[in-house]
C-alpha cells in the first residue's frame, strides 16, 4: 500500500489519521481529498511535508475528478462526511449530498478500476442504548454494547446519511465484489477537533470567559475514544482487515456528560457548578456503547490512550496553546449555537 487517498483529511479525525500514516508509515504517500468546508483546514496539514502529503481542494462528489484520482491509488480511506448531529437537525440537505452521493461516487469510481476501499463510519449508525441507570432490577441487557451484529436503528439526519453510506458499501461488496471494508468508531476527543462539537466546545468557552453548555440533564453517555487510537484501528483493518467484514472501533470510554464537563472544569481550575443547562438535542441519542472485540481478537489492535484524564489534559492544553486556530471562529459558531437556545 504505497499511495492512498484520504478524503475528508483536512478534517477533524481526517487529519489525525494522515499524521498518525506520515509519521508510522514512511512508505506511504497520502492525497488528501477535502472540499475544505466550514469543518476542514488546511493548516492541520502544514506541519506535514509536502513530498508525502499533497491536498486537493475538491469534492468528493465531482465523478471526473475523483475517477481522475483513484486511478493512481492503491487504497481509498473515506473520512469526508458532515459530520455534526446539530446542523444536520438544521439544514440535512448537504448530509444527504456529501455523506451518500459522495460514497457513492468514491465506491463506483474504486469499482470501475478495483481499487480498494476502506469506510469509516460511526456508532451512531446503532441508534441509541438504553442508559445502565434505567436497566437496574431488569437483570438482561445490562452492559449491553453495540456490535457488527448490531441492527441498523439511526435517529438523526446525520446518522441516517451515515447508516445509508454503509448500506452502499455493503451492497457494493456483494453485488460487485467491491474490495471494501468498513469501521464504525465511538466518539473521538483529541486536536483539531471542530470547536462545534461537545468537548472542544466547552474548553473553548472557558478559555473565552463563556459558561460551558450542557444538553437537557447531562446524562446521556458516549463512549470517547483517543483519534489517535482510532487512526490505529483504521490502519489495522486497510491493512490486514477481511474484505467485507465491518469492524467496530471503541476504547471502553464511557462516560456521561456531565462527568466529562466536571472533568473539564476541574482540570481547568473552574467551580464545578460554573456550567449553564440549556435546551436538549432534538431526538437525542442516550447511550452508546462499542464492543470492539473483533478488532482487538482477529487484528490484534489495542488501544494505546485510554487514560482519559491525561487525554483531556493534552487536549486541553492544544486548544491552549492554538488560540488562532479557533478564536476567529467562536463567536459564529455561539451565536448560531444561541438561536436554539443552546
Ligand atoms: P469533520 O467535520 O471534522 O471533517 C470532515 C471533513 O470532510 C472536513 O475536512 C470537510 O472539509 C470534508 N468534507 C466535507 N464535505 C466534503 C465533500 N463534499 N467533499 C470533500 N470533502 C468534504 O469530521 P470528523 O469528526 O473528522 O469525522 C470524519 C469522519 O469520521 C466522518 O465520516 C464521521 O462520520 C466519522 N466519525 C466521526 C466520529 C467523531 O467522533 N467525530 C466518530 C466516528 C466516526
Ligand atoms: O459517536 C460518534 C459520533 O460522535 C460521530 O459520528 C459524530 O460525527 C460526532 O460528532 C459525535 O456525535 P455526538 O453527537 O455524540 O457528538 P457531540 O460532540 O455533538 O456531542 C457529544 C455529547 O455532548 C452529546 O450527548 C450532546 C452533548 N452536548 C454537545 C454539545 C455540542 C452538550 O451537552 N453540550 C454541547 O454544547
Amino acid at each position: 500500500m504505497k499511495k492512498i487517498i484520504v478524503t475528508g483529511g483536512a478534517g477533524f479525525i481526517g487529519s489525525n489519521f494522515v499524521h498518525y500514516v506520515v509519521n508510522h508509515h514512511p512508505e506511504v504517500h497520502v492525497t488528501v481529498l477535502d472540499k475544505l468546508t466550514y469543518a476542514g483546514n488546511c493548516t492541520n496539514l502544514a506541519k506535514l511535508s509536502k513530498s508525502r502529503v499533497k491536498l486537493v481542494v475538491g469534492d468528493i462528489t465531482d465523478a471526473k475528478l475523483v475517477d481522475s484520482l483513484v486511478k493512481d491509488a492503491d487504497a481509498v480511506v473515506h473520512y469526508a462526511a458532515e459530520s455534526h448531529n446539530d446542523n444536520s437537525l438544521k439544514s440535512p440537505f448537504p448530509f444527504v449530498k456529501t455523506n451518500l452521493l459522495g460514497t457513492y461516487t468514491l465506491i463506483e469510481a474504486c469499482r470501475k478500476i478495483n481499487v480498494r476501499f476502506h469506510h469509516i463510519s460511526t456508532d451512531e449508525v446503532y441508534g441509541d442504548l438504553p442508559l445502565r441507570e434505567n436497566l437496574l432490577g431488569h437483570g438482561e441487557g445490562i452492559g449491553e454494547k453495540f456490535t457488527d451484529q448490531t441492527p441498523y436503528n439511526p435517529s438523526s439526519p446525520y446518522s441516517s446519511t451515515k447508516a445509508g453510506s454503509d448500506l452502499l458499501v455493503k451492497a457494493w461488496v456483494r453485488s460487485f465484489n467491491l474490495r471494501a471494508t468498513i469501521s464504525n468508531c465511538s466518539n473521538n476527543y483529541g486536536p483539531y477537533q471542530h470547536i462545534e462539537k461537545f468537548i472542544p466546545r466547552q474548553i473553548t468557552n472557558i478559555l473565552s470567559g463563556i459558561r460551558p453548555k450542557l444538553y437537557g440533564e447531562g446524562k446521556n453517555v458516549r463512549d470517547w475514544i483517543h483519534t489517535n487510537d482510532h487512526s490505529s484501528g483504521v490502519w489495522a483493518i486497510l491493512t490486514k482487515g477481511y474484505i467485507g467484514e465491518t469492524y467496530l472501533i471503541g476504547a471502553d470510554g464511557e462516560k456521561n456528560n456531565k462527568t466529562v464537563l466536571a472533568l473539564i472544569l476541574e482540570l481547568m481550575g473552574k467551580p464545578a457548578d460554573a456550567f449553564d443547562y440549556v435546551n436538549d438535542r432534538a431526538g437525542h441519542d442516550l447511550r452508546y456503547a462499542i464492543d470492539s472485540k473483533k478488532l482487538r481478537e482477529e487484528l490484534g489492535w489495542t488501544p494505546q490512550f485510554t487514560n482519559f484524564c491525561d487525554g483531556l489534559k493534552t487536549t486541553i492544553d492544544w486548544y491552549k496553546n492554538n488560540r488562532p486556530w479557533w478564536e476567529t471562529k467562536k463567536k459564529a459558531v455561539e451565536e448560531n449555537y444561541a438561536k436554539n437556545g443552546q
